[in-house]
């Protein structure tokens, strides 16, 4: 079985996949850290943000993978585990510009697939539901508004002892969505098949509720 959960930043997503995997036993697949291992590695390496082929050559020779570690999802990217780095605010501004160029989404997105070959999985991004996968049994697109997301994404960073002011975080966010959804290759869209759920005025346990209930678990 396969659950897409696909969405703009600070929507959610993620904490809602990694409960929903969790209660169905599920893999769970964060694409966008998978996006942003590859963008420090851009950024480590260097490359020009603009570079599409040097990047492209870049995603090809990296071995990203998730482990669990005392109960936390850990990942790896050639051994070296960048879990805490790929939150950084100098990722959050270059993942976006990384991940808008075509011949690096058909790498990443050949990666994801296979990942998502051998199990069960909630896999969230932005291009799951068309492109990663299309078969899925259910397509969600979690939102909320923008205020909202940036107060999230506020919190998240402080958590991980990053400071920034919320106009600077909107403003981000504002930016972000635009490239994701603006891209010639894998934007973020709502699709004909897709249940859109608005997380704006719900906890993160309301919206899982309401997803288990749709997929019968409840
Ligand atoms: O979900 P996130 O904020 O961790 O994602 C980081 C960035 O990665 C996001 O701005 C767009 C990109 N991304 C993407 O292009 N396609 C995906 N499937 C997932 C993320």
């Amino acid at each position: 079985m396969q659950i897409a959960i696909d969405g703009p930043a600070g929507a959610g997503k993620s904490t809602l996949a990694r409960t929903l995997a969790r209660k169905m036993g599920f893999v769970y697949i964060d694409t966008g850290a998978m996006y942003r291992a590859l963008a420090w590695k851009v950024l480590q390496t260097g490359i020009s943000l603009e570079d599409a082929e040097a990047i492209a050559k870049l995603a090809l020779g990296l071995d990203i993978h998730f482990e669990n570690y005392r109960g936390e999802q850990r990942l790896l990217c050639n051994g070296e585990d960048l879990t805490e780095m790929i939150r950084s605010p100098q990722v959050n501004a270059a993942v976006s510009r990384v991940a808008q160029h075509p011949e690096v989404r058909r790498i990443m997105v050949q990666k994801q697939q296979d990942m998502a070959r051998s199990s069960n999985v909630v896999m969230d991004g932005r291009d799951i539901g068309e492109w990663v996968l299309p078969e899925a049994d259910y397509k969600f697109y979690l939102t909320a508004g923008l205020q909202e997301r940036a107060l999230r994404r506020k919190m998240e960073l402080e958590n991980k002892g990053f400071r920034q002011d919320l106009e600077t975080i909107m403003e981000e966010l504002r930016q972000r969505d635009q490239m994701d959804q603006s891209r010639q290759v894998g934007a973020l869209k709502i699709l004909p098949d897709s249940i859109v759920i608005d997380s704006s005025r719900q906890s993160a346990d309301e919206v899982l509720q309401q997803i288990l209930t749709i997929v019968g678990k409840n």
